[in-house]
Protein backbone atom coordinates (compact mmCIF):
# COMPACT_ATOMS: atom_id res chain seq x y z
CA UNK A 1 0.00 0.00 0.00
CA UNK A 2 1.26 3.66 -0.82
CA UNK A 3 0.55 6.29 1.23
CA UNK A 4 0.96 10.22 0.54
CA UNK A 5 1.83 11.48 3.30
CA UNK A 6 1.90 15.73 4.00
CA UNK A 7 2.78 17.47 6.49
CA UNK A 8 2.46 21.34 6.73
CA UNK A 9 2.00 22.03 10.88
CA UNK A 10 4.64 24.67 11.24
CA UNK A 11 7.86 25.68 9.27
CA UNK A 12 8.65 22.95 6.91
CA UNK A 13 5.91 21.85 3.69
CA UNK A 14 6.52 18.27 3.39
CA UNK A 15 5.76 15.27 1.29
CA UNK A 16 6.50 11.93 1.28
CA UNK A 17 5.33 8.31 -0.55
CA UNK A 18 6.02 5.42 2.08
CA UNK A 19 5.17 2.06 1.13
CA UNK A 20 3.42 -0.44 3.58
CA UNK A 21 4.54 1.93 6.41
CA UNK A 22 8.43 1.09 6.42
CA UNK A 23 9.76 1.68 3.02
CA UNK A 24 10.48 5.45 1.91
CA UNK A 25 9.92 5.75 -1.87
CA UNK A 26 10.64 9.58 -1.57
CA UNK A 27 11.09 12.06 1.44
CA UNK A 28 11.15 16.27 0.26
CA UNK A 29 11.09 18.56 2.94
CA UNK A 30 11.01 22.39 1.85
CA UNK A 31 11.68 24.17 5.29
CA UNK A 32 11.18 28.18 5.53
CA UNK A 33 13.54 28.00 8.55
CA UNK A 34 15.65 30.74 7.10
CA UNK A 35 13.37 33.13 6.87
CA UNK A 36 12.51 32.74 10.10
CA UNK A 37 16.40 32.76 11.78
CA UNK A 38 16.05 36.43 10.49
CA UNK A 39 12.97 37.03 13.02
CA UNK A 40 14.83 34.58 15.72
CA UNK A 41 11.59 32.38 15.20
CA UNK A 42 8.67 31.39 13.79
CA UNK A 43 5.78 33.86 12.39
CA UNK A 44 2.75 31.92 12.11
CA UNK A 45 1.74 34.50 9.62
CA UNK A 46 4.60 34.24 7.79
CA UNK A 47 5.04 30.35 8.05
CA UNK A 48 1.69 29.99 6.90
CA UNK A 49 2.37 31.98 3.66
CA UNK A 50 5.59 29.67 3.07
CA UNK A 51 3.44 27.12 3.24
CA UNK A 52 0.93 28.20 -0.10
CA UNK A 53 4.44 29.03 -2.08
CA UNK A 54 5.51 25.75 -1.36
CA UNK A 55 2.67 22.98 -1.35
CA UNK A 56 2.32 22.11 -4.88
CA UNK A 57 5.89 21.95 -5.61
CA UNK A 58 6.92 19.91 -2.74
CA UNK A 59 3.91 17.24 -3.51
CA UNK A 60 5.09 17.15 -7.25
CA UNK A 61 8.76 16.63 -6.57
CA UNK A 62 7.92 13.67 -3.44
CA UNK A 63 5.57 11.95 -6.33
CA UNK A 64 8.68 12.55 -9.24
CA UNK A 65 11.00 11.19 -7.06
CA UNK A 66 8.69 8.35 -6.16
CA UNK A 67 8.23 7.66 -10.01
CA UNK A 68 4.37 7.71 -9.34
CA UNK A 69 1.43 10.16 -10.17
CA UNK A 70 -1.68 10.10 -8.07
CA UNK A 71 -3.59 7.59 -9.73
CA UNK A 72 -1.03 5.44 -8.21
CA UNK A 73 -1.49 5.87 -4.49
CA UNK A 74 -3.27 4.15 -2.27
CA UNK A 75 -4.34 7.12 0.07
CA UNK A 76 -3.23 10.69 1.42
CA UNK A 77 -2.38 11.29 5.01
CA UNK A 78 -2.24 14.32 6.48
CA UNK A 79 -1.33 16.25 9.64
CA UNK A 80 -4.41 17.74 11.21
CA UNK A 81 -3.09 18.84 14.23
CA UNK A 82 -1.39 19.93 16.89
CA UNK A 83 0.30 22.90 15.39
CA UNK A 84 -0.30 26.45 13.73
CA UNK A 85 -3.90 26.83 12.65
CA UNK A 86 -2.73 28.82 9.35
CA UNK A 87 0.04 26.45 8.30
CA UNK A 88 -2.26 23.14 8.85
CA UNK A 89 -5.26 24.22 7.18
CA UNK A 90 -2.70 24.53 3.59
CA UNK A 91 -2.06 20.84 3.99
CA UNK A 92 -5.32 20.04 5.17
CA UNK A 93 -7.04 21.98 1.92
CA UNK A 94 -4.45 20.72 -0.42
CA UNK A 95 -5.10 17.19 0.31
CA UNK A 96 -8.78 17.29 0.82
CA UNK A 97 -8.97 18.59 -2.97
CA UNK A 98 -6.28 15.98 -4.32
CA UNK A 99 -8.89 13.39 -2.72
CA UNK A 100 -11.82 15.04 -4.00
CA UNK A 101 -9.90 14.62 -7.85
CA UNK A 102 -8.46 11.35 -7.20
CA UNK A 103 -11.19 9.76 -5.81
CA UNK A 104 -8.61 8.82 -2.44
CA UNK A 105 -9.44 8.18 1.09
CA UNK A 106 -7.60 10.51 3.22
CA UNK A 107 -5.66 9.21 6.99
CA UNK A 108 -5.95 12.19 9.62
CA UNK A 109 -2.58 11.77 11.93
CA UNK A 110 -1.75 13.45 14.74
CA UNK A 111 1.48 15.20 14.75
CA UNK A 112 3.47 14.16 17.96
CA UNK A 113 1.86 10.15 17.55
CA UNK A 114 3.52 10.30 13.99
CA UNK A 115 6.82 11.47 15.27
CA UNK A 116 6.71 8.26 17.02
CA UNK A 117 6.58 6.19 13.83
CA UNK A 118 9.33 7.39 12.53
CA UNK A 119 10.82 4.44 14.29
CA UNK A 120 9.62 2.02 11.96
CA UNK A 121 11.31 3.78 9.06
CA UNK A 122 14.05 1.79 9.50
CA UNK A 123 15.80 -1.63 8.40
CA UNK A 124 15.42 -2.60 11.77
CA UNK A 125 12.50 -5.26 12.50
CA UNK A 126 9.50 -3.07 13.75
CA UNK A 127 9.63 -2.11 17.51
CA UNK A 128 7.92 -4.70 19.88
CA UNK A 129 5.19 -3.77 22.42
CA UNK A 130 4.32 -2.40 24.78
CA UNK A 131 6.64 0.76 24.04
CA UNK A 132 7.58 3.68 25.46
CA UNK A 133 8.01 6.65 23.37
CA UNK A 134 9.63 9.96 24.57
CA UNK A 135 8.77 12.69 22.24
CA UNK A 136 10.73 15.47 22.13
CA UNK A 137 10.27 18.58 19.50
CA UNK A 138 9.48 22.36 19.64
CA UNK A 139 6.27 22.28 20.87
CA UNK A 140 6.17 19.08 22.86
CA UNK A 141 7.55 17.09 25.51
CA UNK A 142 5.43 13.86 26.29
CA UNK A 143 6.27 10.16 27.19
CA UNK A 144 3.75 8.08 25.73
CA UNK A 145 3.19 4.30 26.70
CA UNK A 146 1.76 2.30 23.17
CA UNK A 147 0.68 -1.00 23.97
CA UNK A 148 -0.29 -1.93 20.27
CA UNK A 149 -1.02 0.71 16.93
CA UNK A 150 -3.67 2.57 17.93
CA UNK A 151 -3.55 2.10 21.70
CA UNK A 152 -1.69 4.95 23.62
CA UNK A 153 -1.65 6.72 26.85
CA UNK A 154 0.04 9.52 28.08
CA UNK A 155 2.64 9.21 30.74
CA UNK A 156 3.48 12.45 31.57
CA UNK A 157 4.99 15.38 29.82
CA UNK A 158 6.36 19.36 30.66
CA UNK A 159 4.52 21.83 32.78
CA UNK A 160 5.74 24.50 31.09
CA UNK A 161 8.41 25.04 27.72
CA UNK A 162 9.02 22.06 25.68
CA UNK A 163 12.48 20.56 25.50
CA UNK A 164 12.56 22.10 21.96
CA UNK A 165 11.70 25.75 22.75
CA UNK A 166 14.25 25.79 25.33
CA UNK A 167 17.11 24.85 22.68
CA UNK A 168 15.68 27.53 21.09
CA UNK A 169 14.79 30.56 23.21
CA UNK A 170 18.33 30.05 25.20
CA UNK A 171 20.07 30.08 22.13
CA UNK A 172 18.27 33.46 21.31
CA UNK A 173 18.92 34.50 24.79
CA UNK A 174 23.53 33.61 23.68
CA UNK A 175 22.95 35.24 20.05
CA UNK A 176 22.38 32.26 18.19
CA UNK A 177 20.53 31.56 15.15
CA UNK A 178 16.93 29.89 14.64
CA UNK A 179 16.51 26.62 15.32
CA UNK A 180 18.26 26.47 18.59
CA UNK A 181 19.09 22.95 19.16
CA UNK A 182 21.61 22.45 16.35
CA UNK A 183 23.40 25.34 17.27
CA UNK A 184 23.80 24.61 20.99
CA UNK A 185 24.92 21.26 20.24
CA UNK A 186 27.69 22.77 17.52
CA UNK A 187 28.64 25.17 20.11
CA UNK A 188 29.15 22.73 23.00
CA UNK A 189 31.02 20.09 20.70
CA UNK A 190 33.05 23.13 20.39
CA UNK A 191 33.38 23.32 24.47
CA UNK A 192 33.71 19.55 24.90
CA UNK A 193 36.16 18.88 22.08
CA UNK A 194 35.61 15.36 21.97
CA UNK A 195 36.71 15.23 26.10
CA UNK A 196 34.05 14.94 29.05
CA UNK A 197 33.84 17.92 31.23
CA UNK A 198 31.87 18.68 34.58
CA UNK A 199 28.48 20.03 33.56
CA UNK A 200 26.36 21.02 36.62
CA UNK A 201 25.86 25.06 36.25
CA UNK A 202 22.17 25.08 35.85
CA UNK A 203 19.82 24.07 37.94
CA UNK A 204 17.72 20.46 37.09
CA UNK A 205 14.04 21.26 38.36
CA UNK A 206 12.14 18.58 38.88
CA UNK A 207 15.02 15.99 38.95
CA UNK A 208 14.31 14.65 41.80
CA UNK A 209 10.74 14.11 42.23
CA UNK A 210 9.15 10.75 41.56
CA UNK A 211 6.44 11.59 38.69
CA UNK A 212 6.71 12.15 35.09
CA UNK A 213 6.81 16.08 34.67
CA UNK A 214 9.59 18.38 33.44
CA UNK A 215 9.41 22.21 33.97
CA UNK A 216 12.06 24.21 31.78
CA UNK A 217 11.20 27.67 31.92
CA UNK A 218 13.41 27.98 34.87
CA UNK A 219 16.25 27.46 32.42
CA UNK A 220 15.27 29.95 30.59
CA UNK A 221 15.53 32.62 33.49
CA UNK A 222 19.00 31.08 34.69
CA UNK A 223 20.20 31.56 31.03
CA UNK A 224 19.08 34.91 31.07
CA UNK A 225 20.53 36.01 34.20
CA UNK A 226 23.79 34.55 33.62
CA UNK A 227 24.03 36.71 30.37
CA UNK A 228 22.88 39.59 32.17
CA UNK A 229 25.21 39.32 34.69
CA UNK A 230 28.03 38.83 32.37
CA UNK A 231 26.86 41.38 29.70
CA UNK A 232 30.65 42.35 29.18
CA UNK A 233 31.31 39.09 27.24
CA UNK A 234 30.21 34.96 27.89
CA UNK A 235 31.46 32.33 27.21
CA UNK A 236 29.41 31.20 24.45
CA UNK A 237 30.85 27.44 24.03
CA UNK A 238 30.51 26.93 27.80
CA UNK A 239 27.18 27.88 28.50
CA UNK A 240 25.65 26.04 25.53
CA UNK A 241 27.24 22.67 27.11
CA UNK A 242 26.04 23.62 30.37
CA UNK A 243 22.86 24.26 28.60
CA UNK A 244 22.41 21.09 26.77
CA UNK A 245 22.98 19.17 29.62
CA UNK A 246 20.73 20.09 31.98
CA UNK A 247 18.30 19.29 29.18
CA UNK A 248 19.38 16.02 28.28
CA UNK A 249 19.82 15.29 32.14
CA UNK A 250 16.64 15.31 33.34
CA UNK A 251 15.17 13.90 29.79
CA UNK A 252 16.97 10.76 30.15
CA UNK A 253 16.72 10.27 34.25
CA UNK A 254 12.81 10.97 33.73
CA UNK A 255 12.48 8.82 31.17
CA UNK A 256 14.48 6.05 32.56
CA UNK A 257 12.13 6.13 35.72
CA UNK A 258 9.42 5.48 33.73
CA UNK A 259 11.22 2.77 31.86
CA UNK A 260 11.45 1.41 35.29
CA UNK A 261 7.77 1.72 36.12
CA UNK A 262 6.11 0.13 33.12
CA UNK A 263 9.10 -1.85 31.30
CA UNK A 264 8.02 -1.79 27.85
CA UNK A 265 10.03 -4.03 25.14
CA UNK A 266 11.04 -0.86 23.53
CA UNK A 267 11.99 2.53 24.48
CA UNK A 268 11.75 5.14 21.31
CA UNK A 269 12.77 8.84 20.85
CA UNK A 270 11.16 10.89 18.28
CA UNK A 271 11.16 14.40 18.15
CA UNK A 272 13.24 17.21 16.62
CA UNK A 273 15.30 17.21 19.74
CA UNK A 274 15.80 13.27 19.27
CA UNK A 275 18.47 14.59 16.61
CA UNK A 276 20.71 15.70 19.70
CA UNK A 277 23.88 13.80 19.74
CA UNK A 278 24.54 14.00 23.33
CA UNK A 279 20.80 13.04 24.07
CA UNK A 280 21.04 9.72 21.67
CA UNK A 281 24.69 8.97 23.31
CA UNK A 282 23.46 10.03 26.57
CA UNK A 283 20.35 7.18 26.50
CA UNK A 284 22.40 4.66 25.03
CA UNK A 285 25.11 4.93 27.80
CA UNK A 286 22.75 4.70 30.73
CA UNK A 287 20.81 1.80 29.23
CA UNK A 288 23.79 -0.03 28.82
CA UNK A 289 24.17 0.27 32.11
CA UNK A 290 21.42 -0.42 33.49
CA UNK A 291 19.28 -4.10 34.54
CA UNK A 292 16.72 -3.00 31.82
CA UNK A 293 16.52 -5.47 28.50
CA UNK A 294 14.87 -2.76 26.64
CA UNK A 295 15.20 -2.40 22.93
CA UNK A 296 16.11 1.42 22.77
CA UNK A 297 15.35 2.93 19.08
CA UNK A 298 16.29 6.13 17.43
CA UNK A 299 15.35 7.23 13.96
CA UNK A 300 18.14 8.78 11.90
CA UNK A 301 18.26 12.39 12.80
CA UNK A 302 16.95 13.45 9.04
CA UNK A 303 13.95 11.68 10.39
CA UNK A 304 13.75 13.26 13.84
CA UNK A 305 12.95 16.90 12.31
CA UNK A 306 9.48 17.40 10.71
CA UNK A 307 9.08 15.04 7.47
CA UNK A 308 6.19 13.39 5.43
CA UNK A 309 7.26 10.09 6.29
CA UNK A 310 6.48 9.46 9.30
CA UNK A 311 2.66 10.59 8.31
CA UNK A 312 2.68 8.37 6.25
CA UNK A 313 4.07 5.83 8.39
CA UNK A 314 1.55 6.22 11.11
CA UNK A 315 -1.43 6.03 8.97
CA UNK A 316 -0.36 3.07 7.36
CA UNK A 317 -0.58 1.34 10.70
CA UNK A 318 -3.19 3.55 12.48
CA UNK A 319 -6.24 3.34 9.56
CA UNK A 320 -8.03 0.19 9.98
CA UNK A 321 -8.41 0.06 13.77
CA UNK A 322 -10.67 2.94 13.52
CA UNK A 323 -14.38 3.95 12.29
CA UNK A 324 -14.37 4.78 8.82
CA UNK A 325 -16.47 8.21 8.49
CA UNK A 326 -17.95 9.51 5.19
CA UNK A 327 -18.34 13.56 4.59
CA UNK A 328 -22.03 14.43 4.04
CA UNK A 329 -22.80 14.96 0.52
CA UNK A 330 -19.27 13.57 -0.58
CA UNK A 331 -19.41 9.86 -0.37
CA UNK A 332 -16.47 9.39 -2.89
CA UNK A 333 -14.19 10.67 0.12
CA UNK A 334 -13.74 9.00 3.15
CA UNK A 335 -12.09 10.03 6.12
CA UNK A 336 -9.86 7.66 8.43
CA UNK A 337 -10.52 9.46 12.02
CA UNK A 338 -7.59 9.37 15.07
CA UNK A 339 -9.03 10.03 18.24
O1 LIG B 1 9.96 17.93 15.67
P1 LIG B 1 10.43 19.23 15.16
O2 LIG B 1 11.21 19.27 13.86
O3 LIG B 1 9.27 20.25 15.03
C1 LIG B 1 8.21 20.29 15.95
O4 LIG B 1 7.30 19.44 15.83
O5 LIG B 1 8.31 21.15 16.86
O6 LIG B 1 11.33 19.85 16.32
C2 LIG B 1 11.93 21.10 16.19
C3 LIG B 1 12.78 21.32 17.43
C4 LIG B 1 13.37 22.71 17.51
O7 LIG B 1 13.09 23.23 18.80
C5 LIG B 1 14.86 22.47 17.31
O8 LIG B 1 15.67 23.41 18.00
C6 LIG B 1 15.01 21.08 17.86
O9 LIG B 1 13.86 20.38 17.44
N1 LIG B 1 16.20 20.40 17.35
C7 LIG B 1 17.24 20.05 18.12
C8 LIG B 1 18.22 19.50 17.26
N2 LIG B 1 17.73 19.52 15.99
C9 LIG B 1 16.48 20.08 16.06
N3 LIG B 1 17.43 20.17 19.45
C10 LIG B 1 18.60 19.73 19.96
N4 LIG B 1 19.59 19.22 19.20
C11 LIG B 1 19.45 19.07 17.86
N5 LIG B 1 20.43 18.55 17.13
ZN1 LIG C 1 7.34 17.86 14.86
Amino acid sequence: MKILGIETSCDETAASVVEDGRKILSNIVASSWEMHAKTGGVIPETAARAQVLSIIPTISEALNEAELDLTKIDALAITVGPGLIGSLLVGVETAKTLALLYKKPIIPVNHLVAHIYANWLTDKPEPDFPALALVVSGGHTDLVLLKAHGSTSWIGGTRDDAAGEAFDKTARLLGLPYPGGPAISNESAKYLNGGVKTLNFFPRPLAHEKNFEWSFSGLKTAVSRTVGENSSGFDVPRLAAEIQEAIVEVLVEKTLRAVGKFKPKSLLLAGGVAANLRLREKFEFELSKSIFKTDFRVPPPRLCTDNAAYIAACAFYNPARLPWQKIESRPELTIVGLP
